[in-house]
């Protein structure tokens, strides 16, 4: 069986914050705009697997890409819809596939998907459980370079610094920068 790379992909601000009221703190900001653009064009026709909080902030799975929701509580209660698309080899992007696990996403898009690569897309908490699980292969991260915190909102925050990585690439924008990064696998 053929193994797929898990490549992370997020974007913080300059203190780290990653998400406000289950919501991306810069959405209303017009010079993020490159930082979507380049996550459309990254992502676009390839699987991406999601946390069921970031599940909660899209109103319907992203255009063009096979979408993986990790419904660890499993109230989504839609696994038919996955049993069917494993048997026939056949997945739909315009619904949502729910799964247990990271690894049980990654088992699927193994076995009956055509893809070598798969991104996941957040949030902080489902992208650090796989770094700490040994199940991230990359992580592609943008920092922009202002802070977007406002008092009593609730903010998530992606903390890396316990983490083990290397730079491998680094692109600057007017606005932050894009870092390319590989983690060294104990
Ligand atoms: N900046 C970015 O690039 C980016 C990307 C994506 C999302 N975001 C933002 O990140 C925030 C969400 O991230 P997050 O770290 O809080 O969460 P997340 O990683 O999206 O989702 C994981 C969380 O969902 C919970 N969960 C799983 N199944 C559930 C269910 N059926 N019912 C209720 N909860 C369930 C998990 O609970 P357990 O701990 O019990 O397993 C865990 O707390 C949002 O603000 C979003 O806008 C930012």
């Amino acid at each position: 069986m053929k193994n797929i790379d898990i490549i992370g992909i997020m974007a913080q601000d300059k203190d780290g914050l990653v998400g406000i009221n289950n919501d991306l703190p810069w959405k209303d900001d017009p010079e993020t705009k490159w930082d979507m653009k380049h996550f459309k064009k990254t992502t676009t026709g390839y699987p991406i697997i999601m946390g069921y909080k970031t599940f909660v902030t899209f109103k319907k799975p992203l255009k063009n890409r096979i979408n993986f929701v990790i419904d660890s509580h499993d109230s989504l209660s839609e696994q038919e819809n996955i049993k069917h698309a494993i048997e026939t080899k056949e997945f739909n992007d315009t619904e949502f596939y729910t799964v247990d696990s990271l690894k049980t996403a990654r088992e699927i898009i193994e076995q009956a998907l055509d893809a070598d690569k798969a991104y996941l897309i957040g949030g902080a908490t489902t992208l650090i459980r796989a770094i700490i699980n040994n199940s991230l292969d990359k992580l592609i991260l943008t920092t922009f370079d202002k802070s977007y915190f406002k008092d009593n909102e609730d903010p998530v925050y992606l903390n890396l610094d316990s983490t083990d990585f290397v730079i491998t690439d680094c692109r600057c924008h007017d606005n932050g920068k894009i870092e390319y990064l590989s983690f060294k696998k104990g």
